[in-house]
């Protein structure tokens, strides 16, 4: 079984399968796994096994525990328990994702017995996250981009499981994913998600104000002046 120590606070996933994404959230020391599903693997083009081995590598190699989310394309559950031995032993880094069915969860059951990390996606109500965190899931993925979509309060979802897990502590992290901009990492962090899963667009806009931009342009250009006499 993996070693999967944390970092202090919340921990940042970048959800993709693009690897100078991924290369540039490592540069930044900012990244404790991946996420992807077969939509951002599409959307790579890539052979899926060969570019999960890329990830897990590229993570893995500054942060050891790192998690790298990947998913199982069977409906039934022998048939996701099959593929998700084989995503297993690609890489130590590897967590199986399973879609949050009466099969998925049968199959998260199994892998955990496995030794196997399991990430519980497609979560969209507490009720769903109570028998995510029962199949013994190291991870449940509540989506909020989706449900704020639809009209909803994706949000409001983080906070009833984080309420619900607390009333009665779990093993379960909550993975707070579909995340569209950076103040869904910071209600995230604010209702007690685990871990943040964020494009890298997200992950950048993290970084952006107006006022730190021009503060150090102010500071340059005033040390620009006196350069000269305190060096
Ligand atoms: C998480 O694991 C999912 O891949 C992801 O967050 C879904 O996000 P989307 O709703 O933007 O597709």
């Amino acid at each position: 079984m993996n070693n999967f120590q944390g970092p202090r606070g919340i921990k940042f996933f970048l959800d993709t399968a693009n690897l100078d994404e991924i290369r540039q959230g490592v540069e930044w020391g900012l990244i404790d796994g991946v996420t992807t599903n077969p939509t951002l693997v599409a959307k790579e083009g890539a052979n899926f096994h060969k570019r999960i081995v890329e990830i897990c590598d590229l993570v893995s190699k500054t942060v050891p525990y790192a998690s790298v989310s990947a998913e199982v394309t069977a409906l039934d559950a022998p048939g996701m328990l099959e593929q998700g031995k084989t995503l297993s032993k690609l890489h130590r880094n590897v967590t199986v994702k399973v879609p949050l069915i009466p099969e998925g969860l049968r199959a998260c059951l199994q892998l955990r017995e496995n030794g196997i990390q399991v990430n519980v996606t497609l979560c969209f109500s507490p009720a769903q996250a109570i028998l995510a965190a029962k199949a013994g899931a190291t991870y449940v993925s509540p989506f909020v981009g989706r449900l704020d979509d639809i009209g909803s309060d994706g949000m409001h979802l983080i906070r009833e499981i984080a309420e619900v897990y607390q009333a009665r502590p779990v093993d379960t992290q909550i993975l707070s994913a579909s995340l569209r901009h950076p103040m869904h990492v910071v209600e995230s962090a604010k209702a007690g998600a685990h871990v943040a899963t964020m494009p890298f667009s997200v992950m950048k806009a993290l970084f952006q104000h107006p006022l730190t931009d021009s503060g150090l342009k102010r500071f340059l250009e005033d040390w620009d002046k006196v350069k000269d006499k305190v060096q």
